[in-house]
This record gives structure tokens, sequence and C-alpha cells, in this order.
């Protein structure tokens, strides 16, 4: 007779959330440099930001279905654009509307997450040097002054930076993100000035920590993009080389020097930060896929995923990532290393018909309990997306939404992955008729055949 197969259960208080971003999900970010961008035609599809998703009229309604499927947090981002839409002045209707959508969070129950910089900056920043000019570190460290005096009580997880070698190489080496350079004497500048920004960001909110007399530490930490970078020709040196090569850049060299808060080669000579060691209480990590290069490609690259290695057979998603959960797993496990408690800032998948999000999803989370499992303290969940949004270049083609919306009346409709991932959250465990319901294809994989 077949075994009974056991529930996949996550501890008691996991934190079961969905993601976005302000400039991709609320709309009207007007005041900022991709808002500008955008307009001289830059984004695939020929779109622009726009209305987004309109969750900055609608976050009432989308909480109380965040509440109603039963997702206990929430990461979403505060715009720099929105709180000073010109230099050194603060729009007091962007500090009160963020302040009223984590007042909305709490009256829910939902956990806040709140991202202090996704990527975007006001345009007056950006037209004097973004993070190329040193200058904008102190401005970027009194912007987020403003908002921590504000929101401080309302926030349970901070994070400083989200992904910083996202605007770092797409905006700096291959010139494909604002200001469009290819210049790695501007990238070294960036590289540092997101360090300083992130180490201002850590001590503003430590200090307002501080001055209230808490003992417990923030939570406090950067949302890193880190993939599993393996070589797909492993006997070849050079190939293995590339491939260490480019994990170092892509997911250590950042939080490496957080940790030792020394700039790295080849973005410094080991000089030293002021208040960067030590400066995350958590690891945020955001797994969306394997790198593997082709070193022989043949095709003139334009994308990322014109370098990569995707032999035939292997599943991968609209974006045209591969979907590989083991990557998960061993991302997890490296980034234990720091000995602090680690969320999941991001995972998610671009599937517009939902067929593979289901088993996309199970099967990424049975390897966040495998490492729970192996004694790796991982808090919390964050599902990319809460809904559609602005998939930056690709414009709205990339659907990561969980809910999706009617382009025209916006009104919600939620796919079933939503529901799916909505159990898993009620109950803190995956039960394998959730899964022969919505995934039956990686039933096999999850618990093994009959
Ligand atoms: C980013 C998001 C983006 C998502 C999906 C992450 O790298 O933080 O802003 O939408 O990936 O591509």
């Amino acid at each position: 007779m077949a075994k009974a197969k056991k529930s996949i259960v996550f501890p008691d208080g996991f934190l079961w959330g969905t993601a976005v971003c302000s400039h991709q999900a609320d709309g009207h970010n007007e005041n900022s440099d991709w808002w500008a961008w955008e307009k001289k035609g830059k984004i695939y599809d020929g779109t622009v930001s726009g209305a987004a998703a309109d969750m900055l009229n609608r976050y009432p309604e989308d909480f109380e279905l965040m509440e109603k499927l039963g997702y206990n947090a929430f990461r979403l981002s505060v715009e720099w654009a929105r709180i000073e839409p010109k230099r050194g002045q603060y729009s007091e209707e962007g500090l009160a509307h963020i302040e009223n959508v984590l007042k909305e969070l709490r009256k829910r129950n939902i956990k806040a997450c709140l991202t202090l910089y996704h990527w975007v900056l006001p345009k007056w920043v950006a037209d004097d040097g973004g993070w190329v000019n040193r200058e904008n570190v102190e401005r970027f460290r009194a912007f987020v002054e403003k908002v921590v005096e504000r929101v401080y009580d309302d926030v349970d997880i901070w994070v400083t930076l989200n992904e910083p070698t996202a605007p770092l190489f797409a905006g700096y080496v291959l010139g494909e993100f604002p200001p469009e350079k290819r210049n790695p004497v501007l990238a070294v500048k960036v590289f540092k000035n997101l360090l300083r920004a992130h180490a201002a960001a850590y001590a503003v909110i430590m200090a307002e920590s501080a001055r209230r007399g808490e003992t417990e530490k923030p939570v406090i930490g950067i949302a890193m993009a880190l993939a599993e970078v393996e070589s797909s020709n492993p006997d070849n040196p050079l190939d293995r080389g590339l491939h260490e090569m480019i994990k170092f850049l892509h997911n250590d060299a950042f939080i490496d020097a957080c940790q030792t808060g020394r700039v790295p080669f080849p973005f410094g000579v080991n000089e030293k930060i002021e208040g960067l060691a030590g400066s995350f209480t958590f690891v945020g990590v955001n797994y969306y896929t394997r790198f593997r290069f082709n070193i022989k490609q043949k095709k003139m690259p334009r994308e990322l995923t014109d370098f990569l290695y995707l032999p035939e057979g292997i599943e991968t998603t609209a974006m045209g990532y591969e979907v590989y959960p083991p990557g998960f797993y061993n991302i997890l496990k490296e980034m234990s290393k720091f000995g602090v408690p680690i969320y999941v800032t991001e995972n998610g998948i671009a599937d517009e018909t939902d067929e593979q999000r289901p088993g996309y999803l199970l099967r990424h989370l049975a390897q966040v309990k495998r490492a729970i499992d192996d004694g790796i303290d991982v808090r919390g969940y964050f599902q990319w997306s809460y809904i559609d949004n602005f998939e930056w270049r690709f414009g709205f083609v990339k659907r990561l939404g969980l809910v999706t919306y009617d382009p025209v009346t916006f009104e919600r409709e939620t796919r079933p992955s939503a529901y799916m991932y909505g159990d898993i959250a009620k109950k803190g465990r995956i039960t394998p008729a959730l899964a022969r319901k919505y995934a039956p294809e990686v039933v096999p994989e999850l618990w093994g055949d009959e």
C-alpha cells in the first residue's frame, strides 16, 4: 500500500507575503527619471508606466483582497520622487500617502516590508548625476530621515536598496536602463555610492531605534538579486573562471562589502566605508533562476537571455529564464553564512496563463522548507508579484502577478495560484491534496512516487 504523503509544514509565525514596487504598480510617478525616460520610447512594447496597476488609488481594495486570501505580509516601496519631487521641497501629500498605506496594512494585520530605493530616482537627482554624484548620497539620507520620522512605527521590515546590482549593471555597464551608460569608471563610482547610500539608510533607522531606547535591533537588509551561477562547461577552466567572476560581481561583491565594510576589487582597493561593516540584520533573497552562460554564443546578444545556455527541453519562463528550484536552496544555504535571518524578498514567474505558476511556486516553496529543515533561519517569503505591473523595459507584456486586472476598468481578477498561495498561507502548509489540485505534475518531485 502506498504510504500517506505528509504535508510540507512551515514554522509558526512564518510570513506569507507578496511584493510590488511603487513605480511598477502604483502609477503616476511623474517626477522620476524613469517616467521621463519611458516617454522617449524606450520601452520594448511601446508603453509607459502611466497608471500602472493603479495601486495608488486602489490599495484599500487590494489590501482587503490580500487579507481575504490570507496573506499576512506585503512588501512595497516608497518613491523618493513622490516625497521630494523638487530638491529640498518635501511633499506633504507624498508623506501622508505612504503613511496612510502603511496604516491600512496595520489595520488588516498585514506586516509591512518597506523598500527605500527600488531603481527609480527623482528626476532632479538623476539630472544632478544620479548615483555617480556622491552628494546624492547625503540627499538620499535626508529623504530616508523624513520617511523614518514619519512612518517608523508602521514598518516591520526595512529594505534599504532593491537589487543594487541591477541599476549598476543595467544603467552603467549594459546601457539598458537610465542613464544608459556603458562606462566602467562611472560604474565603480555608482557601486561605492550605493554602498554609502545603504550605510546611510541603515544608520538613520538604527539611530531612530536607539532614540526610542529599543532593546532589539530593527529588521534591516538589502533585497539582493541572487541567481544560481553555474558553469555550463565545468571541465573548461575559462568557462569556470568566467562563471566564478560573474557570480562574484552579480551575487557576492555588494553584500560581502556590507559585511566587511570594505570596497572589493575591481570596485575599489579594499578601502573602508564608514558605517558599512555589519550593516544589516537580515539578508533579503530575490531568487528567480540559474545563470549558465554560453560563451560560444553566436547570436548577437541584446538581452540577458541571449547570453544564457538554455539546452533543449529545460523549462523556461515567459522571461526566458530557466526554472531551477534547487538553486534556490543553494542560495539560501550560501546566504546563511552571514548568521542573520533570511527573508525571501522576491521569487516568482512571468506566466500570463497561470499554467506554470502553481508548480513553480510549490517547487520553490519546497526548497525553502528544505532549507528550514537544514537549520537555515528563513522567516518569510514574498511572492513577486501581488499584481501584474510595469515590468521595466518589457512594459506590460510580462505578467508576474498572482492577481491581474482589466486595463480599462482596473478591476482585479484573481488567478488560481493566488488562491493556492492563500490556502498555503492560511494553513502554513502545503498539503498533498492542494498540490494535486493545482499542480499534479509536481507531486512526484515533492513527495516521491506513490
Ligand atoms: C525586481 C523587480 C522585477 C522582478 C521581475 C526583480 O529583479 O526587483 O522589480 O519586476 O525582478 O523581473
